[in-house]
């Protein structure tokens, strides 16, 4: 399973690559707001930067609703660097522009994915990545991982290539849950990947080890 980061924060972005376990980065209109990037030149200079900190893919999201806007809009973000993943939310334009992305060899993101059918409809459209949220379906008191499971076990009985990206994931557990799910990826706050490292039992025993060392000098 692949890990991406869920965050337009270049110091988050910085110090889950620092650990070496990163494969992409995702973010979204309210990551980049949440950061105070303001205006076109602005984000399409951001997503740059990102592009030069991390050796991978990188999702760019369209904020256009219609079907040759969402074209336009992601041809200018798929410019930016050849790492781009043109994110586009799972409407009926949003569909038919994944189809004409696909169809001229510009990678997509389908995103805001919260059932097996649209699942179903993203990978007919050819997205190389879908995003289920998660979170957001646990919210709605259903069992998010349940639905990767699903469209895991349809894309595997249907052959369908496009991979699952599990997002809007809240913390560890759904990290571990997601990857017995079947996700081919989990795109996660850095609080998440860094809630993999704990075990209490861990630091009981490394300072055990460490005092007994001292035993040993
Ligand atoms: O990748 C989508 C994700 O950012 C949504 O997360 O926590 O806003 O539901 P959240």
């Amino acid at each position: 399973m692949k890990f991406f980061i869920d965050t337009a924060n270049l110091a988050q972005i910085k110090e889950a690559n620092e650990l070496g376990i990163l494969d992409g980065v995702t973010t979204n209109p309210s990551l980049m707001a949440k950061e105070g990037i303001k205006g076109n030149d602005a984000i399409m200079n951001h997503y740059k930067t990102i592009c030069e900190m991390v050796d991978g893919d990188i999702s760019a999201e369209v904020i256009s609703t219609e079907f040759s806007a969402i074209v336009e809009e992601g041809k200018k973000l798929a410019a930016i660097h050849p790492n781009i993943v043109v994110k586009v939310p799972m409407i009926k334009d949003g569909v038919k522009a994944i189809k004409w992305f696909t169809d001229n060899g510009i990678r997509t993101n389908c995103t805001l994915v919260f059932s097996a059918g649209q699942a179903i409809l993203a990978a007919k459209a050819g997205a190389t990545y879908l995003s289920p949220f998660i979170g957001r379906i646990d919210d709605s008191n259903w069992d998010g991982v349940e639905l990767i499971s699903q469209i895991s076990q349809i894309y595997s009985i249907q052959g369908f290539k496009t991979q699952i990206l599990a997002a809007s994931i809240r913390n560890a557990l759904h990290i571990v849950r997601c990857a017995e799910a079947g996700a081919d990826v989990c795109t996660c706050p850095l609080d998440s990947i860094l809630g993999l490292l704990k075990h209490p039992l861990t630091d009981i025993g490394l300072a055990k080890f460490l005092e007994d060392a001292k035993k040993t000098v």
